[in-house]
């Protein structure tokens, strides 16, 4: 049947028409809010280029976390910014380190699903991903033992789930070495498993005090054309044990959400960056787009993509909305 029999608009008639054939929905368990904790402050910090994101001082938790979870969100991806830098990053694993005393309190002090970010160059004084060699190059595999170091603290401190985003190679078996020796069976390990090496990363280093003094991640990182690398990435990740894959950022990379979902069964998480919400925010903020729709509209793309959960600075505003 064609037109004039068939009419594509008879389903587009009203509201609850819409509502009945719609085929993507967001639910507020699908956000995960990515959220940061500076040992330097004392009190809530903002910062320019992330309108609407705070960074939290080391207290404070009960508040933090009712504030979130009256939105609907229940689960925190959480960052650290260290008292201090040095060039092997102690300050990821140490025992009292700003992450691990971030994830005790909000373990503590509420129900928080709490997810632990894990690399280093928040916490390196050259602010790469790893240890350096004398030419700058970050070494490989002294690297992942220091990150199986570190999701051992993190999950000591409580961490529900060890999200590792260094792109070293072999860093998900390292890490599911290290927490199964340390009695971390049941920790899964969220794999940011194809992050490219994105400008739209800008602004969070803005939060985080972490761009590159010398250099660029682009060693280490993927390059941003490459979408049969991606599936390789992924496939190696599956391999070494990764029970949740990422894809990073989310935005312009829906070819590969969607090819990473129709291949893998894993679950598949994706990350809107900060340059993707500060991009939205600007142009909100000069009046020329309609925030709240285009907030839903970035997020419903990238649901429709195939991703099963979406790691975004717009979860609270979004999850309030539905
Ligand atoms: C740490 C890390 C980064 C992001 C998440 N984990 C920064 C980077 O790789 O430079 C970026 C998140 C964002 O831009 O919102 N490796
Ligand atoms: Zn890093």
């Amino acid at each position: 049947m064609m037109y004039p029999e068939m009419r594509m608009r008879r389903l587009r008639q009203s509201e609850k028409m819409r509502e009945l054939v719609a085929e993507t929905r967001l639910h507020p368990s699908d956000f995960i809010l990515p959220i940061f904790f500076d040992q330097n402050i004392e009190k809530v910090k903002t910062t320019d280029s992330m309108p609407g994101v705070k960074t939290f001082p080391l207290s404070g938790y009960e508040k933090i976390a009712s504030d979130i979870q009256s939105s609907g969100v229940d689960s925190v991806l959480v960052f650290g910014v260290p008292e201090k830098k040095d060039a092997v990053g102690s300050g990821a694993y140490a025992k009292d380190g700003v992450v691990q005393k971030a994830i005790q309190g909000l373990k503590e002090k509420s129900d928080l699903l709490v997810i632990a970010d894990l690399c280093l160059c928040e916490y390196t004084d050259h602010g790469h991903c790893g240890v350096l060699d004398d030419d700058g190059c970050v070494i490989n595999d002294e690297t992942i033992e220091l990150y199986g170091r570190t999701a051992v603290s993190q999950a000591d401190a409580g961490a529900d789930i060890i999200a590792p985003s260094g792109m070293m190679d072999g860093q998900i078996a390292a890490i599911r070495r290290a927490l199964d020796d340390a009695g971390h069976k049941n920790v899964p390990i969220m794999a940011y498993s194809a992050k490219f090496y994105s400008a739209y990363y800008g602004p969070f280093r803005d939060v985080a005090n972490s761009a590159p003094g010398k250099g660029n991640r682009a060693g280490y990182q993927m390059q941003c054309g490459n979408r049969l690398e991606a599936m390789r990435e992924i496939e190696l990740d599956v391999a070494e044990g990764a029970d949740i894959i990422m894809v990073k950022p989310a935005g312009p990379y829906l070819d590969i959400i969607r090819e990473a979902r129709d291949r893998f069964d894993l679950p598949l998480a994706a990350y809107q960056v900060s340059g993707e919400y500060a991009m939205i925010k600007a142009a909100a903020q000069n009046g020329w787009i309609d925030e709240e729709r285009i907030m839903m509209e970035s997020l419903l793309g990238i649901k429709r993509a195939g991703a099963d959960m979406i790691i975004t600075y717009y979860a609270e505003d979004a999850a309030r909305m539905l």
